[in-house]
């Protein structure tokens, strides 16, 4: 039976598991996805077993998008351009790493419920996924990208990147049509960041890219301030659905029932 596995660190509130075995079952392939936990110095050994053909596939999250990159033999356009993979597998003896964070992203905003183009746009956080995020935001045409981190530093690594993009002082506050928090900030359900107030107009999009739990209190807050919401489950499915295309060419399905029964966690 072929194995595939999600890495990261914490991984309790991942979903892909879930998400995997469903589609695995649904389209009758003979394999298993499950979850591990690793540490840094688990990583070049990880690529091994997948070199070894141990795991067919993985996908990647927090905090080894980019760590895993220096063990990786080539990387997609995607994963070179957001310095993120959170694919891999090996093709023709070479690891692959690929980026479907960004294609997670972009599909996740029906354009007739929310359309960014033209907008502007304040990002909280420059971790991870905020290049993805980025790269998503361009590919929809969006007017302006601020960038907005506790660490102001990790902002500016940023910039040298996308030099396109505006960077503020965490805490301060700019006029945004969408605000989309990248941090890692709501994964407790206690955790909540600290927004001027001045941003929470009522026709202000707030988008979370986390999805577990379901109701940040970022998006709590925005929702009782009659803002448009969405969570970051969206996202995690297109994600997911992109992976599964890769590693088994067969798009799965995404449908009502899906979502219910990954809500239903
Ligand atoms: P990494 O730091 O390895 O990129 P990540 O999970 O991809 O990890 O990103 C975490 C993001 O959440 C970062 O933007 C981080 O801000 P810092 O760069 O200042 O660490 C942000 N973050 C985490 N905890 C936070 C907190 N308590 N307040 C504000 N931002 C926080």
């Amino acid at each position: 039976m072929k194995k595939y596995l999600v890495i990261g660190n914490p991984l309790e509130h991942s979903l892909s598991p879930k998400i995997h075995n469903f589609w695995l079952k649904e389209n009758k392939i003979n394999a298993i996805y499950n979850k591990e936990t690793l540490l840094d110095e688990d990583l070049e050994n990880f690529i091994k077993m997948i070199r070894d053909k141990k795991i067919e596939g993985a996908n990647v999250t927090v905090p080894f998008k980019e760590k895993i990159i220096k063990f990786i033999d080539i990387l997609s356009d995607e994963a070179k351009d957001a310095n993120s993979v959170n694919t891999v597998y090996m093709s023709e003896n070479n690891i692959i790493g690929h980026n479907t964070d960004i294609a997670g992203f972009y599909l996740s905003l029906k354009p007739e419920i929310i359309n960014l183009k033209d907008k502007n746009i304040l990002i909280l956080g420059a971790g991870g996924v905020a290049p993805s995020i980025i790269l998503g935001l361009r590919m929809m045409g969006v007017k302006k990208i601020t960038v907005s981190n506790r660490t102001k530093n990790k902002a500016l690594k940023l910039k040298e990147k996308f030099s396109f993009i505006e960077v503020l002082n965490w805490g301060e506050a700019v006029k945004a049509n969408a605000i989309i928090n990248t941090t890692s900030v709501g994964l407790k359900k206690t955790d909540e960041i600290q927004l001027d107030k001045s941003l929470f107009t009522s026709d202000t999009f707030f988008y979370d890219v986390i999805y577990n739990p379901r109701e940040t209190n970022f998006i709590k807050k925005a929702k009782n301030k009659g803002c448009i919401v969405q969570n970051g489950l969206m996202m995690f499915i297109n994600q997911a659905a992109a992976s599964f295309k890769t590693w088994h060419n067969i798009m799965p399905n995404i449908d009502k029932n899906l979502i219910k029964f990954l809500q239903n966690d």
